[in-house]
């Protein structure tokens, strides 16, 4: 074969392809079908993606391997940068930002050796007792998919495939292998879908399909949404490959099923077993062509386009990526709730300072599955708030084990933090061989936790909860008791630094829920660890508890800050082929601070049944004290479409809409007009 030429348009990525499949033999074929890693390995390395894994590729036809890399806090390999969770990123609802994350880790991908980063996670939080709940980016499509496409973005940039996964509707862990997910076609199409399309609208490399099944076929089988809805209606150009221990479960199934590669390595896509599949006429050969070929023509378009830069091991884990790790933690933190102002801490009044619970001094930056990214650099709270203050207060800490000392320490200090929350032991991938992670037994505190918050705030008021975990806390045991609440997430390896500038007011705190926290747990739908097969109704989170007029403990989109935010002026306008909001946003306090303007529009008088409101846009803005801003948010017409099953097709209402704009999706949070759409 000839050498392969440099940036080759899709033409000649075609034709060149088509030209190794006709040299190719079956043999040849196959391998672009498989990984090439050895699972003993993978368990050996301390867990999974701890090193690159190579799949595909053939040197004759000079083809190079995809080379993969997992995420989604960073890449998993040792060294990397590591950012806050997905959930936290979804906090921070800056799609900048997480595009400037996903430009960190592409460089790392490939200063790793990697071209292909799997971490793309985007499955649809339906409960939050879901163990990876972390991976993801909340409980509303729009959202996610937004965050997954800004990531997408930022890690392709460097000729870096990504992975959007796990396709789909992957949200119970403990049963992932075996679990039947049933839904109607609505439900599927307008909720658990939509985010993936998007990702592939912007142009993912590939996909991962789910270990779960799907309408009772295994997803890594499932036709109707690889063949028919990926491939078919999305006209996705990229390839499939598997979840990795038990993605596929037969050669057929898969083959036929329209899977392209299994990993991480060949299980049922062996030769000989494809060959004796072909013989029986279970699957024919252009099946195979066509898998190997999408591989081919994926790797590519990836490995011959020009790098924008040289990647070289001294990018992994440096300084600048590290701002950007501090930047997101800082903008993900979410305060709940501040009653008589005691945050931020003034320095000036406190002279002596407690941090109570063991999470203050652990690195606990998320769960310690496949998403782990193992890093030894990273600054807990304790260290955070120490490096913060210096000697200019005295510092002192209690784990909480000793409920006497506790007492004293509280009875006798001017302000307390108390750290309390979850591990990667709560919630996480669930990996039996090593006893971790899971879908988590409630949504409570543990018990020592509850009783470490009482016995300090029976000691001190000046008391503010740090709240530590991937998805929704219930707190209202005690959360009357308590004047501050901050939600810090898995704030990855600068979060310490993050806590203790929003702690002292250095940063303004501007996260606002992804997902909705619940007073009742039973107010959330069915979930079962265990269960054989579900059924995922169209309704969860924030829709779930507005169609049933719920009240949440902290509503989808809360969050508060240090100023406050006042919004007026709110103008709506069709123009062609878009709804264009206009609202002016008003800092009126005395700090500088970002808000998360949120549009939702409603469904007035429509003839079928829809959520009160669904999420149709956001932007995050800062602004100075007095600073007024005009924020304008386009929303697609084509947004507003809902899959009509029996005619198979998106429709859009010709009806009176509502729309929504402000802080929260609480209605005391928005402004709201109307539109008619007449088309
Ligand atoms: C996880 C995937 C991950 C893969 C490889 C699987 O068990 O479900 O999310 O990418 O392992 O690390």
């Amino acid at each position: 074969m000839t050498d392969i030429k440099k940036n080759m348009n899709e033409k000649e990525i075609e034709d060149y392809v088509n030209n190794v499949l006709n040299q190719m033999t079956l043999e040849e074929k196959v391998k672009q079908m498989r990984g090439n890693g050895i699972h003993l390995k993978v368990i050996m390395d301390g867990g999974f993606g701890r090193r690159v894994y190579d799949a595909a590729g053939s040197e004759k036809f000079n083809i190079p391997p995809f080379k993969f890399t997992d995420g989604p806090r960073g890449v998993t390999i040792p060294g990397s940068t590591c950012f806050p969770v997905s959930m936290a990123r979804g906090a921070s609802w800056d799609v900048d930002l997480e595009e400037r994350i996903g430009d960190v880790i592409g460089k790392e991908v490939r200063a790793h050796g990697g071209n292909l980063f799997c971490g793309v996670c985007i499955n649809n939080l339906r409960h939050p007792s879901w163990g990876r709940a972390q991976e993801t980016y909340g409980e509303d499509s729009f959202l996610i998919g937004e965050f997954g496409a800004a990531l997408t973005r930022g890690v392709q940039k460097h000729n870096v495939m990504a992975t959007a996964k796990h396709f789909a509707a992957n949200s119970i862990e403990n049963a992932r292998f075996k679990v039947n997910v049933e839904m109607d076609e609505r439900t599927l199409r307008e909720v658990y879908l939509p985010h993936f399309k998007r990702c592939v609208e912007e142009g993912c490399a590939t996909i991962m399909s789910a270990y779960n099944k799907v309408r009772g076929k295994y997803c890594g089988h499932n036709d109707y949404l690889l063949r028919d809805i990926l491939k078919g209606e999305w006209n996705f150009q990229g390839f499939v490959h598997s979840d990795w221990m038990h993605g596929v479960k037969d050669t057929v199934g898969g083959i036929t099923g329209g899977l392209d590669v299994e990993m991480p390595r060949p299980k049922y896509y062996k030769f000989r077993k494809i060959e004796e599949a072909l013989k029986q006429g279970k699957i024919l050969e252009i099946m195979i062509d066509k898998a190997a070929g999408r591989v081919m023509r994926t790797i590519l378009r990836y490995t011959t386009k020009e790098d924008p830069q040289i990647y070289q091991p001294n990018l992994i884990g440096c300084e600048e990526h590290r701002k950007i790790a501090l930047e997101a933690a800082e903008k993900s933190m979410v305060l709940l709730k501040n009653e008589k102002v005691i945050l931020p801490l003034n320095k000036n009044k406190i002279n002596k300072l407690t941090i109570f619970g063991r999470l203050a001094r652990i690195r606990n930056t998320g769960d310690h599955g496949s998403s782990n990214v193992n890093t030894k650099k990273s600054i807990t709270p304790v260290k955070g708030i120490k490096n913060f203050l210096g000697d200019s207060i005295e510092l002192l800490y209690n784990d909480g084990r000793d409920k006497d000392s506790v007492k004293k320490m509280a009875k006798e200090a001017d302000a307390a933090i108390v750290v309390v929350g979850l591990t990667y032991k709560d919630e996480g991938e669930y990996i039996r061989e090593f006893r971790t992670g899971g879908d988590r037994e409630n949504l409570f505190l543990h018990d020592d936790h509850v009783e470490l918050i009482n016995l300090v705030t029976n000691e001190i008021k000046n008391c503010v909860v740090v709240l530590v975990g991937g998805s929704a806390i219930t707190m209202e045991e005690w959360k009357d008791k308590v004047p501050a609440i901050l939600m810090t997430w898995y704030s990855g390896m600068e979060g310490g630094k993050a806590l203790a500038k929003i702690l002292f007011g250095d940063v303004n705190p501007g996260g606002k829920l992804p997902f909705t926290i619940p007073k009742d747990p039973k107010h959330l739908p069915f979930f079962d660890k265990k269960a054989d097969e579900i059924e995922y109704g169209y309704y969860h989170g924030y829709t779930l508890f507005e169609k049933k007029d719920y009240e949440p403990a902290f509503a989808f989109g809360f969050g508060l800050s240090y100023t406050t935010f006042n919004y007026s002026n709110l103008k709506v306008e069709l123009k062609g082929d878009k709804i264009i909001t206009m609202v002016d946003i008003k800092n009126i306090g005395k700090v500088a601070g970002d808000e998360v303007v949120q549009l939702y529009i409603g469904f007035e008088n429509t003839q079928i049944d829809r959520p009160v409101k669904l999420l149709k846009g956001f932007s995050r803005v800062s602004l100075k004290p007095n600073e007024i801003n005009n924020v304008k948010i386009e929303v697609p017409i084509k947004n507003l479409a809902w899959y009509n099953p029996k005619s198979k097709s998106w429709e859009i209402e010709q009806i009176r809409y509502n729309l929504y704009i402000g802080a929260s999706s609480r209605n005391e949070d928005l402004l709201s007009t109307q539109f008619d759409l007449k088309i």
